[in-house]
């Protein structure tokens, strides 16, 4: 069976691409303050169901109201801003490899949230290995192991750079620690099969309304929650 984990490659999987995409974003912000840009899967309403996701969750493992959390690849930090904005008051960073994410980032926290400072948001590519983050309680991804898939990397010790995904999750937990994903590149089976391990076992996932196709059952979109154990 053809192994779908392995995607196409495509303009997506670019910094170049993410660089020139922030810069029109921020431009249109400039413009027109309303305009805080793509908020990806929004058709799906992937954002507001992993924020209820949290939320219904409180009090289990590592989520509370005080969660320290790190968004991987956050775009313009909008998944962030809303966690703060539904009562999350803990440390959250935003990281992307974009610089121009992270200047568009913290102009709409200079902008509209100037209040708050728990929130960091700052460049780096998160296969890199000099980065040095700290161990978070939660650890969020929205689209971002979709867009890294499509780059058709590979890391120094030649494994793909898919595969090389979850040393960086692992890099970021401690026991308890929750590691929610949003994809829709990949299948629920796909992700549990790329992300699962001894150490970061599947936990729970969100419910999307599902399509019939040729007898199969399947979502456009799939998110996951994973536990380090
Ligand atoms: C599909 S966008 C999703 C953005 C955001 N999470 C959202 O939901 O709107 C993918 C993001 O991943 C970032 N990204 C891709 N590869 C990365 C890497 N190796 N390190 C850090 N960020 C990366 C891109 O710059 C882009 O902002």
């Amino acid at each position: 069976m053809e192994d779908t984990t392995k995607l196409n490659t495509s303009k997506l999987g670019t910094q170049q691409y993410w660089d020139d995409f922030y810069a029109v974003e921020k431009s249109n912000f400039e413009e027109n303050p309303q305009d805080t840009g793509e908020c990806w899967f929004d058709d799906s309403n992937a954002e507001e169901k992993m924020v209820d996701f949290m939320l219904d969750h409180l009090g289990q493992f590592c989520i509370d109201k005080n969660s320290s959390m790190i968004d991987l690849g956050t775009g313009n930090g909008h998944l962030l801003f809303q966690l703060h904005e539904e009562g999350f008051g803990g440390k959250m960073v935003g990281v992307d490899y974009s610089f121009k994410s992270v200047e568009f980032a913290q102009e709409i926290l200079k902008t509209q949230y100037q209040d708050s400072d728990n929130f960091e948001f700052s460049a780096a590519d998160i296969f890199d290995p000099n980065w040095q983050p700290p161990k978070f309680d939660v650890v969020l991804d929205k689209g971002t192991l979709d867009a890294i898939a499509l780059s058709g990397l590979k890391m120094a010790n030649g494994e793909s750079i898919v595969q090389a995904y979850p040393e960086v999750i692992e890099k970021l937990t401690k026991k308890d620690s929750v590691f929610l994903i949003t994809s829709c590149n990949f299948t629920e089976a796909e992700l549990k099969q790329i992300i699962e391990s001894e150490s970061l076992q599947l936990w729970q996932s969100i419910k999307y309304p599902a399509f019939r196709f040729g007898g199969q059952e399947g979502s456009t979109i799939c998110s996951l929650a994973f536990v380090k154990k």
